[in-house]
């Protein structure tokens, strides 16, 4: 089971997260979709891959939607991730100054718990497009080779 997860203020991540989703089950692959505002850390306990697609709002913070999940993965120290494969699609634009914070600092909370890359995070500006098909081209090769 894949898990495509999101984080979205405007609607570009969830959207991209669905085309994922969309994209994945019909090659095949059994997937579930769910917004991090659904989501706990503790439920990371019970994934062994994870796609998120998040952007980044305010002045490099995670979508209203994330906060929660992300205060709660910051203080949950004693989580072992070691089990996890990850994947991280960063929607933000070059003009803000922290450019993508948000996937970074999930990337960076999601490997200090052990996770380990499926492959490395793509960070993208307005025009997303060839990122987002570069990613998934690299995510499923990755879980086709795995
Ligand atoms: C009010 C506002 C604040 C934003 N802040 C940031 C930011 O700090 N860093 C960044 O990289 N992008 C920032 N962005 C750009 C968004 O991340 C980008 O437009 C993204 O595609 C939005 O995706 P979403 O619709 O899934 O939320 C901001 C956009 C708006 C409108």
């Amino acid at each position: 089971m894949i898990h495509i997860t999101y984080a979205s203020e405007t609607g570009n991540a969830e959207s991209l997260a669905e085309d994922t989703a969309t994209q994945l089950s019909n090659a095949g692959f059994e997937t579930t979709l769910c917004n991090l505002e659904d989501f706990t850390p503790e439920k990371l306990t019970e994934v062994k891959t994870l796609l998120s697609v998040v952007s980044t709002w305010g002045d490099g913070d995670p979508p209203t939607e994330a906060e929660d999940f992300y205060l709660d993965l910051k203080n949950s120290q004693g989580l072992s991730l070691s089990h996890l494969r990850y994947a991280i699609l960063a929607l933000g634009d070059t003009d803000y100054e922290f450019f993508c914070q948000f996937g970074k600092d999930l990337d960076r909370e999601l490997s200090a718990r052990g996770a380990k890359k499926l492959t490395e995070r793509i960070d993208c500006n307005v025009d997303y497009d060839d990122e987002f098909e570069q990613w998934y081209g690299l995510v499923t090769d990755a879980i086709s080779n795995s």
